[in-house]
């Protein structure tokens, strides 16, 4: 018999029945919505995702500015979070590196960093091509949340980084209160109509508000890093908790 502690938590579009299947319609889901992807985050973020994937990039950069410092920014899609990293670390800080499954998403990230030192890597979060105890930083900015398996990401993200490494995860919350009221009638009714009319693609933006509400709570979220293998986790809430950042340390 499953109990909680074994069941199975990732992300589950319409339809997928399994990991494979889960995986592969968020992979086709990204790859459908990759022409419009930037101008609709902005758009239906009023732009606020920059100051996320800023204040995001500015807790690391202890570990950015060095120049030894390997980093990795896991579900980097177009590759906006992996330029704020960039532009923490600067021209002397260490060196960082993409990855994302869906290669129009990676592509147009390679396009948007020329003449940087950026790299970028077509991989799956789930079985990364990396040794283990490599980096000393991972970062996911709203992409996590669309893994078919959390504690299998959690597993490969402790894999990866050496001892002392540290992990941020970015991704939205679910604020209560007044403001959660209104966010909630914004992000279930407003946000789907929007972002179908611009990408001109039905599925994916149903699927988002619907992928946060699975999403577990941060209390639950950091019990599942822990077990993982972090020694230390936390949740620091952006924007009243419509975002948050988890931080771990391995
Ligand atoms: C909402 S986008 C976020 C992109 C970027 N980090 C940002 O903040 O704009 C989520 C990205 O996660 C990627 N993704 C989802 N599951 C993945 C997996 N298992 N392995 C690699 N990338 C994955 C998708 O392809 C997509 O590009």
């Amino acid at each position: 018999m499953e109990t909680s502690q074994q069941k199975v938590i990732g992300a589950a579009p319409e339809g997928a029945a399994d990991r494979d299947s889960a995986a592969r319609a968020v992979r086709e889901m990204f790859s459908s919505i990759a022409p419009r992807y930037d101008l609709l985050n902005h758009v239906l973020s009023f732009n606020v995702d920059r100051l996320w994937w800023r204040r995001t990039a500015r807790r690391f950069q202890h570990i950015l500015r060095r120049q030894d410092a390997r980093v990795l920014d896991l579900c980097c899609g177009t590759g906006d979070m992996t330029f704020a990293l960039h532009g923490v670390a600067g021209s002397e800080g260490g060196s960082i590196l993409g990855a994302d499954f869906a290669h129009p998403m990676l592509q147009r990230a390679r396009q948007k960093s020329r003449g940087t030192s950026l790299g970028w890597l077509e991989a799956d979060a789930l079985r990364l091509p990396l040794p283990e105890a490599s980096l000393d930083l991972v970062t996911a900015a709203f992409g996590f949340r669309n893994l078919a398996d959390y504690d299998a990401g959690l597993r490969e993200i402790v894999r990866v980084l050496r001892p002392g490494g540290e992990v941020g995860i970015l991704d939205f919350g679910e604020p209560s209160g007044a403001v959660g009221k209104l966010y909630r009638v914004y992000f279930r009714h407003v946000l789907p109509r929007i972002g179908s009319l611009i990408s001109g693609v039905e599925g994916p933006y149903a699927y988002l508000p619907a992928s946060v509400e699975r999403f577990p709570a941060p209390e639950e979220m950091l019990r599942r890093m822990r077990a993982a293998g972090f020694s230390e986790a936390s949740w620091t809430p952006y924007t009243f908790g419509i975002a948050g950042l988890y931080w771990g340390k391995k």
